[in-house]
């Protein structure tokens, strides 16, 4: 990744970028990764010594690093202590019944798969055995080359998935686009437009749901462009205070206004000779939105106060995630400002339209998130793994993001399991349908293929109205929870209509 320096100018951030290779720039080295291969960990549980040494002897052959335990609640401590891969339980034990200790296993380490071995098979237990997730449930006196296959197959397969993990996550970093991954077609083709563009264009309009990578690409087109090195600055529009916009976008002289104890330069001036990122330019006033057009058309800015313009010399990118052409048909953003900006519009897909990536971006993420955590997690089971394919992604890649690293943080085994996952999710979301699982994310359900998506309209309607019970109605909490100002969200409240359906401490009380 790149390595930003920032430093901060009231609430704006200035950053100067060092570029990435597939841009041409500074070449940064691409580590070659090797697959972190290590010996699955095996634990056998049973209270026969006999039968520990010879399956010890067995799986040592067949790749597995073995650790043996007497006893359920031995197993159960060195579980605690080094996660397994694969256990091989002893169905009857003077402790515990196998079953059981099955139960447990499968609760609190849901990336170890379980064999029951038995010496007394019965068609019961078995099915129970199955139905409570045992992988296999093999017989005594073992039948050696079954057992040793079965061992060499879960070995092949828990490095296949390391593989493929450790392969996507290289490719992803390959392929990487100043810090922007995605190897679908259309994420490709936004690589190369950027790419193409960011020479040329001085004004960019950047849309596309929350979380889809508006202002990793913003800085990607000033990575990519002659820029490159001078100024990057940042404003978000909707954590402005009305009365502060002009100041903060234009500057002010000296007694300005009350509180203007000196003067100072504006976010345009700050990115003189580089960039300027305008977030959320859909929150500007009006009144401020005519100043912006003569800012972009001219060049010119004026400080609050100050007698004359000055000139500047900056590249707008600015990012919406509303439709704006429906926000200049309500009156709400001025049509001759949309088009100034929209000279060159490139919206984010969504990530439910490029489910293609997700196996990839998760492979990076993990990647990432277990060299940090110095983890020695290698991959996803797979039913974590059709769990990720098919959730809904309402927020996008930061969302698939925050679920993989949490998920990271939770597991203490090889494999990160759909467990993990919905763990990640958060226990207040409805029910995955993916499994018998008790909590999972209304994200996780699966996006039913048929039916046409959401307009982003009214999943912001329904997303704030869902914060706004949480917190019983209190705006200022809400604001914080979504992370906008509170005008912002007075604003967003009065465009949904949702004044009076929205819940208000005052209602609550009544
Ligand atoms: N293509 C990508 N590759 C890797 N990480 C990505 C990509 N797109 C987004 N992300 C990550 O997802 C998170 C959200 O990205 P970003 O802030 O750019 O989204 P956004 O569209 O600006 O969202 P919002 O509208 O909510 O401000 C960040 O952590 C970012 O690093
Ligand atoms: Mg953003």
């Amino acid at each position: 990744m790149y390595e930003l320096l920032s430093r901060d100018i009231s609430g704006t951030s200035v950053d100067s970028a060092i570029p990435c290779p597939r841009c041409g720039m500074t070449p940064m080295a691409t580590p070659v990764e090797k697959p972190l291969l290590t010996r699955p960990l095996l634990l056998v549980v049973d209270d026969e010594p006999p039968v520990l040494k010879v399956i010890e002897r067995l799986a040592t052959k067949a790749g597995f690093e073995v650790v043996s335990c007497g006893s359920g609640a031995e197993a159960m401590r060195t579980l605690a202590r080094r996660p397994a891969d694969l256990a091989l339980v002893d169905l009857r034990m003077p402790d515990v019944n196998g079953l059981d200790l099955l139960r447990q296993i499968r609760g609190n380490h849901p990336g170890c798969e379980v064999i029951l071995m038995t010496g007394y098979a019965a068609v019961d237990s078995a099915v129970e055995a199955i139905k409570l997730g045992a992988r296999e449930y093999l017989t005594k006196p073992f039948d050696i080359d079954r057992l040793r296959q079965v061992l060499i197959d879960i070995r092949l397969e828990l490095e296949r998935r390391a593989q493929v993990v450790a392969l996507e996550s290289q490719v992803a970093r390959q392929l990487e686009f100043c810090g922007m991954l995605g190897r679908s077609p259309v994420m490709q083709e936004v690589f190369s437009l950027i790419q193409r563009l960011a020479p040329h264009a001085r004004v960019v309009l950047l849309s596309g749901e929350t979380g889809t990578g508006k202002e990793l690409a913003a800085r990607a087109f000033h990575q990519a462009g002659p820029r490159r090195g001078r100024p990057f600055v940042t404003i978000n529009c909707s954590a402005v205070v009305d009365t502060l916009f002009e100041s903060e976008l234009f500057g002010h002289v000296r007694g300005a206004f009350t509180g203007a104890v000196e003067s100072k330069p504006g976010v345009f001036e700050a990115a003189h000779g580089g960039t300027l990122f305008l977030d959320e330019v859909g929150e500007l006033p009006l009144s401020v939105q005519a100043k912006l057009l003569r800012a972009l058309e001219y060049g010119e800015v004026q400080r609050v106060g100050a007698l004359q313009p000055k000139h500047v010399d900056v590249t707008v990118v600015a990012a919406t995630n509303r439709d704006l052409r429906a926000e200049v048909a309500a009156g709400r953003f001025r049509g001759d400002l949309f088009y100034r900006l929209n000279v060159v519009d490139l919206t984010l897909p969504p990530l439910r339209d490029r489910r293609e990536d997700i196996p990839y971006l998760t492979a990076a993420f993990m990647r990432d998130a277990s060299a940090r955590m110095q983890k020695r997690i290698q991959g996803l089971t797979p039913a974590a793994e059709r769990l990720l394919l098919n959730a809904r992604w309402d927020g996008n890649i930061r969302e698939l993001k925050n679920v993989v690293e949490r998920a990271c943080m939770l597991t203490d085994a090889t494999l990160v399991s759909e467990r993990e996952l919905v763990g990640a999710f958060g226990p207040e979301q409805g029910s995955t349908g993916f499994s018998n699982l008790p909590v999972a994310g209304s994200r996780l359900r699966p996006a039913t293929t048929g039916d046409a998506p959401a307009p982003l309209d009214a999943r912001e309607r329904e997303h704030i109205l869902d914060v706004l019970r949480q917190v019983n109605g209190n705006r200022m909490a809400a604001a914080k929870l979504l992370g906008i100002s509170r005008r912002a969200l007075y604003r967003r409240l009065e465009r949904h209509q949702l004044a009076d359906e929205a819940p208000s401490p005052a209602s609550r009380r009544s």
